[in-house]
């Protein structure tokens, strides 16, 4: 075994889980499928998950634990003196632009859990009081920086000691703390309306829109197409079981979806707000809602406890695509190459924080920097990252190397191997090609 990687299975799937679990779960998710008509979205969802994500998070799993190297090194070992090593470049890159605005979101999270931990009420005005807190130029840049460095304090101390201690106790808590939230929601009067819009699907609702907006929320939320599944793949003992790994995830991520639809959704409908607010449903009307809920200022305390944890395991794993990448290429020390790369993340969260506020009127190609590193990720960087990635295992690696390596050498039987395959040679690539023309807006 490796010196420094996950001690068991049950490490890696929680440290796994933890990056799969975040802000895409429990705030883009509820609002996509609030958007977009409930039920018929997450039928969707639901089958692209298993067609499209399980073929891609298997494929990413093999490459990293074939090779054991961080998401460049990677490609450089299974595929020397090709260009293939792009690929983990391009992700570290999309690693770096992610986590300078997915650490502003950070910030945000840890002042409304301030706030609910202060019983902070007195201003109803949720819309003006979030617009003000994210436009002011020092408070959120002093939480985003506690929040990087938060994520940097976890990594610090390594694999096995940081990030899977931090998984193994956090995640099964976060679990039971979005359970019980579930719980109390449906609990509320005329909660079974929520419940309704989620499980009831119609499919005069199908739009290609439609469609392309669950394949994208699919990858983002089971964080595909940028190594960090290589990366921490890399850690991954040669015993463990890939496709359980995999599955177990995709099953969880989804609960965690749907969980956190169940809490926002009945309570959205429960005091008469709409489902289809956009972006501002987390912050803008579930504030609302803790205003007049029975116990509300406690429930709050619990929603953005979660919402915190979530989002902090999610940029762990990002910043490992990063930390990993930089050890091996420059020779630096772990603790050296974290003061670094948080150093320049600093900087760059900190300009995508102040693009909100005094740096408005700078734009990029029409969009404040913030809005531009979240365009430039998830419309151009993953969806690339990701058809790439399908190419080379589909077409660049061995069969029998793949076979291998997903089968523990032979000692796991493997029915649906044929299926995968075609999955990630055929229908992966063109699925994501799809993916991105529509959001290059050619039809
Ligand atoms: N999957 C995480 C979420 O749902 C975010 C995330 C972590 C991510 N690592 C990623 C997204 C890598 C894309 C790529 O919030």
């Amino acid at each position: 075994m490796r010196k420094d990687g996950f001690s068991s299975q049950i490490g890696a799937l929680m440290a796994i889980i933890g990056s799969a679990v975040g802000l895409g779960n429990l705030w883009k998710f509820p609002y996509i499928a609030g958007k977009n008509g409930g039920a018929t979205f997450i039928f969707l969802y639901i089958g692209f998950m298993i067609i499209l994500c399980l073929p891609l998070m298997l494929s990413e799993l093999v490459i990293g634990r074939r090779a054991g190297l961080d998401a460049a090194g990677s490609f450089k070992k299974l595929a020397p003196n090709t260009k293939w090593y792009i690929t983990g470049l391009i992700g570290v890159v999309t690693a770096f632009t992610i986590l300078s605005f997915y650490s502003v979101v950070g910030g945000w999270t840890i002042e409304y859990l301030i706030s609910s931990l202060t019983f902070k009420t007195e201003d109803s005005n949720a819309q003006a009081h979030f617009t003000d807190f994210i436009q002011s130029p020092i408070r959120p840049l002093f939480l985003h920086l506690s929040f990087i460095v938060l994520t940097a304090a976890v990594l610090w101390t390594g694999v096995k000691n940081g990030i899977e201690k931090f998984s193994k106790y956090l995640m099964p808590l976060l679990f039971l703390m979005i359970l019980g939230l579930a719980i109390f929601s449906l609990s509320l009067p005329n909660a079974m309306l929520g419940v309704e819009f989620l499980l009831k699907p119609n499919f005069a609702d199908l739009s290609p829109g439609l469609i392309l907006d669950a394949l994208g929320q699919g990858l983002f939320s089971l964080s595909l197409g940028m190594g960090t599944i290589i990366t921490y793949s890399a850690y991954i003992d040669k015993k463990e079981n890939l496709v359980q790994i995999a599955v177990i995830t995709i099953v969880m991520d989804l609960i965690f979806a749907l969980l956190a639809s169940l809490v926002i959704l009945p309570a959205v409908f429960s005091f008469g707000f709409q489902p289809n607010e956009g972006p501002g449903l987390l912050f803008i009307t579930l504030p609302q809602i803790f205003l007049q809920m029975p116990f509300g200022s406690y429930f709050a305390i619990v929603f953005f406890s979660v919402l915190f944890i979530a989002a902090l395991s999610s940029s762990i794993s990002l910043l490992e695509v990063i930390v990993a990448y930089m050890c091996r290429a420059t020779k630096l020390s772990r603790k050296k190459n974290i003061l670094i790369i948080v150093s320049a993340l600093s900087f760059t969260g900190a300009i995508c924080s102040l693009s909100l506020g005094p740096l408005a009127n700078f734009k990029i190609f029409g969009n404040s920097i913030f809005d531009f590193f979240d365009i430039l990720s998830s419309t151009y960087l993953m969806p690339l990252g990701a058809l790439l990635i399908s190419l080379f295992l589909g077409w660049k690696m061995k069969k029998t190397d793949v076979y291998d390596e997903l089968s523990n050498s032979g000692s796991l039987v493997l029915p649906l191997f044929n299926m995968f395959i075609f999955l990630v040679r055929y229908f992966v690539p063109l699925a994501i090609i799809l993916i991105f023309l529509n959001k290059l807006q050619v039809f």
